[in-house]
């Protein structure tokens, strides 16, 4: 069988999965292990067809897959993967780029600065941005304190509020730097007031929290940063993409002051997993740390490789499918995208607020919901674990105050209303009947 034939059928697959996504369960119905033992478990000697890979695509694989292109998905930051973008991975595969140099590869540099160009501008930050894109929003963190550490020699601390992704106690971890908790309010934000600086190489302040999408008052924090000589981080992996409507913007306020930002675009803008926008105003300062550059990478021409931005030296074409994303929705078609995950939050948000039984914990300033039912830890533990097995819908827990809190976040592009409110109705059904 041909290249074109398991191409075709392979983009059928894709389709008919997209179709009838909503239909599986979302949560992986499978006990952990599973999968490993229902394979071979010897790689085979002879090759096999490609349509042996689809046929167990399909009968093995599948079942051990959580749903995230699902509707219904509605834990941790829902995401989706978009027509346009998934095609882009098929292209850039195709492609197989390499960015160690930017002759080994000016399309998948050139494409990548200008994507981040267009992101900028999209989103309201300043010209003038460096721009590059990270696998993830944890990698892009760490690329920013490691420079923010050898910006500022001596200083090991990092301050950040205790709802700060864990990432950024990784990448202490990693860099041997310490984390400085700084305490937040009662709407889960940063206090400023309560800033400890000294020490300090870098704060990191988050627009969109993961637990709640609470947002750190940047403006006074950048001020701080300002006086005390420390970088700026802001983390706004999940809520930047939000940034693409203007009347959304009083969010970010500041975050054009940041000495680095990241935004994930594989999170709520369309982009298939593997895609996290950083920028920075302070491109030297990265340099200083990622630039190295052996005997056998040396080139006549005078142009910064994007590898001498990050940790990695060959870097994948990931610009293509956020340019294909930008290109195939526009700024109207992102917009739409946002505003339709605020409302459909909004009205989950309403569904919950009406019912006595039930309260909204946290304010909701995006597409994020987090609530519980009355009752204890334990019962509200028990709802999400029914509610996650009946397969049905999929949704996420975090603490808040010492409570157990519940966590819905609209963020698929092909979730509806109708699929907000079938959540609704299987947690009220599933809060209604006494555990086993
Ligand atoms: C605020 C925030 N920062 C960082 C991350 C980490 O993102 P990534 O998985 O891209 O490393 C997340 C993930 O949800 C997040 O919510």
């Amino acid at each position: 069988v041909s290249f074109r034939e398991d191409g075709a059928a392979s983009l059928d697959w894709v389709a008919s999965y997209l179709e009838r996504v909503r239909d599986l369960p979302v949560l992986a119905q499978v006990e952990p292990g599973e999968l490993r033992e229902r394979l071979p478990q010897a790689p085979p000697d002879r090759a096999e067809p490609f349509t042996d890979v689809l046929r167990d695509l399909d009968e093995l694989l599948l079942p051990a897959a959580t749903h995230w292109q699902s509707p219904r998905f509605f834990a941790y930051f829902a995401n989706t993967g978009s027509e346009p973008g998934i095609l882009a991975e098929l292209l850039a595969a195709g492609l197989n780029q390499v960015g160690i140099l930017w002759r080994t590869s000016p399309v998948l540099q050139e494409l990548e600065e200008l994507t981040l160009d267009w992101l900028a501008q999209l989103l309201g930050l300043p010209a003038g941005l460096h721009g590059h894109l990270e696998d993830t929003a944890s990698t892009g963190t760490m690329t920013a304190l490691a420079a923010a550490r050898q910006a500022k020699p001596g200083a090991r601390v990092v301050v950040c509020s205790e709802h700060a992704h864990s990432s950024v106690d990784k990448a202490c971890r990693l860099l041997e730097l310490e984390t400085r908790a700084a305490p937040a309010d009662e709407a889960f934000r940063l206090r400023p007031d309560a800033l400890d600086l000294s020490g300090a190489c870098a704060v990191v302040a988050t627009i969109g929290t993961t637990s709640t999408s609470s947002i750190d008052p940047v403006p006074a924090i950048a001020d701080a940063c300002e006086r005390e000589g420390v970088w700026l981080h802001v983390d706004a992996a999940y809520a930047g993409s939000a940034a693409v409507c203007p009347e959304l913007r009083d969010a970010f306020a500041g975050w054009e002051r940041a000495d680095s930002i990241v935004v994930n675009p594989h999170k709520w803008l369309l982009t298939p997993m593997g895609c996290s926008a950083f920028w920075t105003r302070r491109p030297d300062d990265l340099r200083a740390v990622f630039s190295l550059v052996p005997e056998f990478l040396r080139v006549s021409e005078e142009v910064a490789s994007l590898s001498e931005y990050s940790s990695a030296l060959g870097r994948q074409f990931r610009a293509l499918k956020l340019w294909a994303v930008l290109r195939c929705y526009g700024r109207e078609g992102v917009q739409a995208r946002i505003r339709e995950a605020i409302r459909l939050a909004a009205l989950f948000e309403g569904l919950v607020r009406d019912d006595p039984g039930w309260e909204v914990v946290a304010p909701r300033p995006f597409s994020l919901v987090c609530f519980r039912r009355d009752g204890t830890d334990e019962e509200n533990e028990a709802l999400l674990e029914r509610v996650n097995a009946s397969g049905e819908i999929f949704i996420s827990h975090t603490k808040l105050n010492g409570r157990y809190v519940l966590r819905l976040a609209v963020g698929n592009a092909r979730t509806t209303e109708d699929d907000v409110r079938f959540a609704w109705e299987v947690l009220r059904r599933e809060a209604a009947r006494a555990p086993a």
